[in-house]
């Protein structure tokens, strides 16, 4: 079960594709009385609960949330119910949030026993449903201290269709934040409306992936169409930490 605090624009679009994948989603927004937003109405897979419940009840959490109100959510302990599990942490501060801690650092600092990921932040909501431009996936940078949490999420943006690329551990989330501040004044400049994304090119993608995805061989996108790619097979995902090794073809 994948739980998504925050039911905004994030949050929303994000459930809403894993429902497409048939995955069951539990979701919350501030009120507790888990009355369904109308664009979630038609996804039975989508349960709106109160925010402890989601807590409670996932084996693997989203963060969509503002960042002070994960921030709060966090100091005031109600993310902690003694059990840790992977937290996806989305959320992008303020910019005058700094002082080299922001947010994936300090709020893994906030959440010790929940093995904290920074991901999906350099992607805009409107991209989750849309992984693939101008005929190439998308990449989505991903950090993270625990191996196997780094695995789990890659697995849930392989199920979404993107390329999920391993930048190391949660010291490398403000790199991940100014990169979504930078692609956002891209984004502004150009008035592209949400409608970008980066494709990393490096000789061999399963050598960037949490240690170790190994990428089934695939074909290439076809320019214009829309394809999910699919997620790694299970056996096929080692949890040893440090640099995959390539895998052989
Ligand atoms: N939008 C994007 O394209 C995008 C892309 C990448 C990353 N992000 C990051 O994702 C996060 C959410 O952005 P958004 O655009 O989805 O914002 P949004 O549309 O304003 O939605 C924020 C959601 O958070 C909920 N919320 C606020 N305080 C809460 C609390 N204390 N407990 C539970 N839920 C709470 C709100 O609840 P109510 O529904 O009750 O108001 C709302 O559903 C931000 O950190 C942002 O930086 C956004």
């Amino acid at each position: 079960m994948i739980g998504v605090l925050g039911r905004g624009r994030m949050g929303s679009a994000l459930a809403r594709n894993l429902a497409v994948q048939g995955k069951r989603v539990l979701i919350a927004g501030r009120t507790r009385d888990g009355t369904r937003p109308v664009g979630l109405a038609s996804y039975p897979e989508i349960h709106c609960v109160p925010a402890p419940v989601v807590v409670a009840r996932s084996d693997l959490l989203v963060l969509a949330l503002p960042f002070d109100a994960a921030v709060d959510l966090a100091r005031d302990g109600l993310l902690d119910d003694g059990r840790g599990r992977t937290v996806v942490d989305t959320t992008n501060p303020p910019s005058s949030v700094g002082g080299g801690r922001r947010s994936g650092r300090l709020l893994a600092e906030l959440l010790p026993q929940w093995r904290v990921v920074k991901a999906l932040n350099t992607v805009p909501a409107g991209m989750l449903g849309e992984p693939v431009l101008d005929g190439r996936p998308v990449t989505v940078p991903l950090a993270g201290d625990h191996p196997s949490a780094k695995i789990e999420c890659a697995a849930l943006l392989c199920g979404l269709g993107f390329v999920p690329v391993d930048v190391g551990g949660i010291d490398r989330a403000p790199a991940l934040e100014s990169l979504a501040e930078l692609l956002m004044a891209i984004d502004s400049q150009h008035a592209l409306r949400g409608r970008l994304g980066f494709s990393l090119a490096v000789p061999e993608l399963s050598a960037v992936a949490p240690a170790s995805v190994a990428w089934p061989d695939r074909p290439p996108v076809p320019v214009g169409e829309r394809q999910r790619l699919a997620p790694p097979a299970v056996d096929n995902i080692r949890s040893t930490p440090g640099r995959p090794p390539r895998p052989s073809r």
